[in-house]
């Protein structure tokens, strides 16, 4: 039997979708083999690149602190900003024992509202700032943008779990990473993209749950995790007491 024009025209059509959809995907995974695998290697040199001085805020626990401690390893001289001054003392001696890197402290809280900024400001004001990790989650303020002018580094960095205090230092495993190894990776990736879940674990799982799965099976696994998660706090936390 002959096939109508119109027939054909819809297998055409069919087929330039399927391809569209096909080379999409080899595309995301040639991008994802760059940004996460051959980074390893290949990686961009931040200290030739930017120079300077690193600032990271939130840098005395989990993820700001690894990133702090990694980025002496790579050669920056780290400013170290949080709320407690023990804390900062006992990174920056860390710091600059393990990678003889100069550090920096300021001691700031930042739900202080826009009069903290003016300390921040002072005490950067001298040094050659290359990078900033705003790592307490303050990221637009617009106050903190102006003070600080580090126009080629515009990145954002959203994990999945890393185990630290705020995730009550879970268990890690394929899924949830430590944080060095986060900081790490992550830092990997810079250079490569401008927007990423830092690692290649959190990348796949983002990617398995933006694609592969349907947003009620989503729902539905991650009401399962909150819940198994919180009443396994629980536990912890009656047999603690
Ligand atoms: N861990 C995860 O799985 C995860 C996932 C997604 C996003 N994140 C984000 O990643 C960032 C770091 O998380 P984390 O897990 O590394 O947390 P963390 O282990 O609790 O460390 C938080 C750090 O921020 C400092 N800090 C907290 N509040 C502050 C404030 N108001 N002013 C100044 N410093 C402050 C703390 O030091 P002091 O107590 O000395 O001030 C500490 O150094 C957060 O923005 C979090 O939302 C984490």
């Amino acid at each position: 039997m002959e096939e109508s024009p119109l027939y054909r025209w819809l297998h055409l059509l069919g087929l330039l979708a399927l391809s569209y959809l096909v080379l999409k995907q080899v595309w995301t995974l040639l991008i994802g083999i760059k940004t996460h695998i051959l980074s390893r290697w290949w990686r961009t040199n931040l200290k030739k690149k930017y120079g300077g001085w690193a600032v990271v805020t939130g840098a005395t626990d989990g993820i700001g602190k690894a990133y702090a401690m990694e980025l002496a390893r790579r050669g920056f001289d780290v400013v170290l900003i949080s709320r407690n001054v023990e804390k900062l003392q006992k990174v920056a001696q860390e710091i600059e024992k393990q990678s003889r890197r100069q550090t920096k402290i300021i001691q700031l809280d930042f739900t202080g509202g826009s009069e903290i900024y003016p300390k921040v400001e002072k005490a950067l004001k001298d040094l050659d700032i290359g990078i900033l990790v705003n790592n307490v989650g303050m990221t637009y303020h617009s106050e903190l943008k102006r003070f600080l002018d580090v126009p080629d580094i515009n990145k954002s960095v959203l994990p999945h779990y890393v185990s630290t205090n705020m995730t009550h230092n879970m268990d890690t495993n394929i899924l949830v990473k430590t944080s060095n190894d986060y900081a790490q990776e992550a830092l990997n990736t810079v250079g490569y993209t401008h927007r990423t879940n830092g690692c290649l674990s959190h990348c796949l799982q983002s990617y398995i749950l933006d694609h592969l799965l349907s947003e009620t099976i989503m729902t539905f696994l991650i009401l399962h995790f909150i819940s198994d998660y919180t009443i396994n706090l629980m536990i912890k936390k009656l047999k603690v007491k």
